[in-house]
């Protein structure tokens, strides 16, 4: 069943939301190697890579369906930031904009009656209830710390044993 063009332009926004979502990663990591904290540097890569690969899932969704992939810009991502805390903090703010939006996706495709899509987005629910959980899990461990510098330290070295997440999907 071919999908239709409400759908098809909807998909093409989220591809570009996940593709911002690692570009902002990707800043916010560059951030953290440059204050010398290089496991928060090393998580914020790993979040880089999954954020790939969840543009890649859509991408070849859209493919498999018949639909046009069309890329669009991506802004430029903010750069700085005044503590590991309020980078995180903007990490969650960003990641809840995330969810909603992939609800507003479900219930659109839910209208539209694709059942594919739901069942692909299905997924995507899941996984933000993920992300957003891992985030909380660090800003929760920030806000406790505070500014102690040794505590922060510390959380550098655990972040940096971020290992790739197993519920990745195959592009
Ligand atoms: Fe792909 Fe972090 O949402």
């Amino acid at each position: 069943m071919s999908i239709k063009p409400k759908l098809v332009d909807a998909i093409n926004e989220q591809i570009a939301t996940e593709f911002q979502s690692a570009y902002q990663y990707l800043a916010m990591s560059a951030w953290f190697t440059r204050s010398s904290l290089h496991g928060f540097a090393h998580w914020m890569q790993m979040q880089w890579q999954e954020e790939i690969a969840h543009a890649m899932k859509l991408f070849t969704f859209l493919h498999d369906r018949g639909g046009n992939v069309v890329l669009r810009g991506l802004d430029a991502p903010v750069a700085e930031y005044s503590s590991p805390q309020q980078c995180f903090e903007e990490v969650l703010r960003h990641e809840q904009q995330v969810t909603e939006r992939i609800h507003a996706l479900y219930e659109l495709a839910q209208q539209e009656r694709d059942l594919a899509l739901q069942m692909v987005l299905q997924w995507y629910i899941s996984e933000q209830v993920e992300e957003e959980a891992q985030v909380n899990e660090v800003l929760d461990r920030l806000r406790l710390v505070g500014t102690d510098g040794p505590a922060i330290f510390l959380l550098d070295r655990q972040l940096g044993e971020r290992s790739a997440s197993a519920n990745q999907p195959q592009a």
